[in-house]
């Protein structure tokens, strides 16, 4: 049994190194020390896998005249052996090496229980300069594969366990109901499970209660500086009812490759800290009247952090909440106050602004101060200090006697720094007290996995000359792999949906008309559903938010006209909207193969009446490429291409084109399940 204490303190230090033995981290099993017989050869190798030595303080002072690393099966180093390219992957004669910690690869598949030796060889005068002998019997580390999940209760079960390596954890075709209160991947030390111990965040790195799970292959990551060396137990654990839901116990002295995870060094200096996500934090101190509020995250240079006070006394609610959205851009730092009313970007609903909007857009004022914001190894750090009863009295104000329900957010900034659609948001209640008797810490190291980029989902096209009916729904615009991949613009949230593809490019001829049923609302009261359709040559629409100068600068073709009360849209219809049930997670659409599959697990639902009709007959004067989009929203629609013929089918994809990139996405998802 390992010592609580130890762990305790590692999670309750911000230090990287704390992990570190005497000997400093885990670096997988050790070999041994090299012999050193000429050339000042000297350090230490270690087994990384099966595949991979590491050699730590290893130096030789580079004087030999044809000299590599050699490895062999004979038994002992002399010329039948093979060349083990160096640190960079090269085969170049070795130069000088001085105190240098490197890993070595074995060449072609070759394992290290197939060579007897590995040494530092001159070939030209068949010297060996140093070596080491690997034991027989010697058993590199390699994943390990635990027993299954012991369930207790809520129908858990898994197939193996694998501890991959020192921070890895894989569950194999999990099962879990999702019905208990409050239940978390839970990690502690002990004998057995039990309610002292630590949140694991889930495969998606959130700290929120689990969700159900239907027979998945997941693979969890012991948090911040703890590895699987410092823990006895792995569990599903009910924090409400502090119950073991179903458990592993974790071997002793498990032979288990290092971790390639690097632990990201961030001190914090505020008093409090509470982790929101793997990829959050939040900090603060209340000193007087006012909040200091530090947002740390590892984020990309162009997506924002949000955090405020949920808009509900008794949940964490977007709608009603006051947030400071919080990005860099260039040097400067911003966490400006946002007033949300809606859960759409901020579009005009009949001349006044709704949905997530800038407090002084709808007759607030920003309240929030900049201190200080910082990019340093891919975390931004901002903070902003308010007061906690603010002079804007339609912000909410900072308790002090009781937990507050908080919000949280992170997605994507669009082309006006606005934030849009969030990519990464909590669904359960959060609350947090912000003036405890004692400080809270709950936050632990950031981490950097080497991130799979995922192949965006095949695009949507309609390339056939028959069709000269669409009909243009609303619907979710899917994860990263789908609207905004494809579009490369950032989303609103939905998008619009035509002949049952999501956001497709259109072909249309000049000289045929053409008819938009267009179903996207006709209710102007509602900022997330009224979406009159428009043809313009702007990529991304949203034509009504736009300025007058930056207005007069789009070419409108279709679906706007001008009154002496400016511009005005002519065409809405009723609403049929796509969306997920329920029971569905919209923060897993990335799971979905392509859209189809996604598109199968919606539901639409339509408003009666018929749709309006926007009727186009593109002509000569139209540009080749024309964008469809909504007036009050932008980037929700997509391209048209305008074509003299149909012939010119070289704009068109070619169905290799799309073979390939569906077998580059299999690649990638056998990729990731392997992984
Ligand atoms: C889970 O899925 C795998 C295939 O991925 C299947 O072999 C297995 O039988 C399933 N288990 C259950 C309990 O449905
Ligand atoms: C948001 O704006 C509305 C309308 O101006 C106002 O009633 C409300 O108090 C504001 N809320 C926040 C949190 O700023
Ligand atoms: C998406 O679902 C709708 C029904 O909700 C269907 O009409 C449409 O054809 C589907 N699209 C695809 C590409 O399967
Ligand atoms: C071409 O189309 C534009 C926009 O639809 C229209 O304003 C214009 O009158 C058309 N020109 C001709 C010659 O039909």
């Amino acid at each position: 049994m390992k010592c609580l204490s130890v762990v305790l303190c590692l999670v309750f230090t911000f230090s990287p190194g704390s992990t570190q033995e005497d000997d400093g981290p885990y670096k997988g099993k050790f070999l041994g020390k090299l012999n050193s017989y000429h050339h000042q050869v000297s350090g230490d190798v270690y087994a990384v896998d099966e595949y991979t030595l590491l050699l730590k303080s290893f130096s030789y002072d580079g004087n030999g005249a044809d000299t590599f690393f050699w490895a062999g099966a004979a038994n002992r180093p002399g010329p039948q052996g093979f060349i083990v390219t160096d640190e960079h992957g090269k085969t170049n004669v070795l130069d000088r090496y001085f105190n240098k910690d490197f890993t070595l690869t074995l060449p072609d598949q070759k394992k290290i229980t197939d060579i007897k030796w590995f040494a530092i060889y001159d070939i030209w005068s068949q010297n060996t300069f140093g070596d080491i002998y690997i034991p027989e019997e010697f058993e590199p580390p390699t994943k390990q594969r635990i027993s299954q999940l012991i369930s207790k209760k809520n129908s858990i079960s898994s197939d193996v366990v694998e501890i991959l390596d020192a921070k890895r954890i894989q569950l194999k075709d999990f099962i879990y109901d999702g019905k208990a209160k409050e239940a978390y991947f839970w990690v502690g030390v002990g004998p057995q499970p039990a309610s002292k111990g630590f949140k694991v965040p889930d495969e998606y790195g959130y700290l929120d209660p689990l969700r159900q799970y239907k027979n998945e292959t997941i693979i969890v990551e012991i948090p911040g500086d703890l590895t699987i060396f410092d823990l006895d137990w792995f569990s599903v654990f009910d924090l409400a009812t502090h119950e073991n839901l179903g458990s592993i116990l974790i071997p002793e002295a498990l032979n288990v490759p290092p971790s390639l995870i690097k632990i990201i060094p961030h001190k914090n200096d505020l008093p409090n800290c509470v982790q929101l996500h793997k990829d959050l934090q939040v900090s603060w101190e209340i000193f007087g009247p006012a909040v200091t509020i530090q947002l740390a995250g590892q984020v990309g240079e162009d997506e924002y952090m949000a955090f405020g006070l949920s808009g509900s006394p008794d949940s964490s609610q977007m709608i009603g909440s006051d947030v400071a959205v919080s990005y860099i851009d260039g040097y400067r730092g911003f966490a400006t106050d946002y007033n949300i009313t809606a859960l759409s970007p901020c579009v005009k609903v009949l001349g006044q602004y709704k949905g997530v909007c800038k407090d002084d857009m709808v007759g607030g004022q920003d309240t929030n101060q900049m201190n200080t914001a910082v990019r340093e190894n891919g975390i931004n750090i901002i903070t902003y200090r308010r007061q906690l009863i603010s002079p804007d009295h339609g912000d909410k104000e900072y308790p002090t006697d009781a937990p507050a329900y908080i919000v949280w957010a992170i997605g994507k900034l669009d082309q006006n720094k606005e934030p849009a659609f969030h990519d990464y948001y909590p669904k359960h209640d959060i609350k947090i007290e912000f003036m405890p008797k004692e400080p809270i810490k709950t936050c632990f190291s950031f981490t950097k996995t080497e991130e799979i980029v995922q192949e965006p989902w095949p695009k949507g096209q309609i390339y056939d000359r028959t069709i000269r009916v669409f009909n243009a729904y609303i619907g979710p615009s899917g994860g990263k792999r789908a609207y905004q991949a494809i579009t490369k613009h950032t989303t609103a949230g939905v998008s619009w949906y035509i002949n049952g593809l999501m956001a497709p490019e259109l072909w249309l001829r000049r000289g045929l008309t053409y008819g938009f049923r267009v179903f996207g609302g006709n209710n102007p009261h509602s900022a997330e559903y009224y979406h009159p359709l428009i043809i313009t040559d702007d990529p991304y629409g949203g034509f009504d938010k736009l300025t007058e100068e930056q207005q007069s600068k789009i070419r409108v073709l279709a679906g706007v006209e001008y009154t002496r009360r400016g511009p005005r849209a002519t065409v809405t219809g009723p609403l049929c909207v796509s969306s997920h049930k329920p029971t569905e997670d919209r923060r897993l659409d990335d799971t979905f193969l392509n859209f189809k599959k996604l598109n199968r697990t919606l539901i639409t639902t339509c408003e009666s009446g018929d749709p309006g009709i926007l009727e186009i007959t593109p002509n000569s004067s139209w540009p080749d490429t024309v964008y469809y989009n909504s007036f009050t929203q932008s980037n929700m629609g997509w391209k048209i291409h305008i074509v003299d013929t149909y012939s010119q089918r070289n704009e068109a994809p070619q169905i290799f084109i799309t073979l390939n990139v569906i077998s580059t996405i299999l690649l990638a998802f056998c990729v990731k399940q392997f992984l």
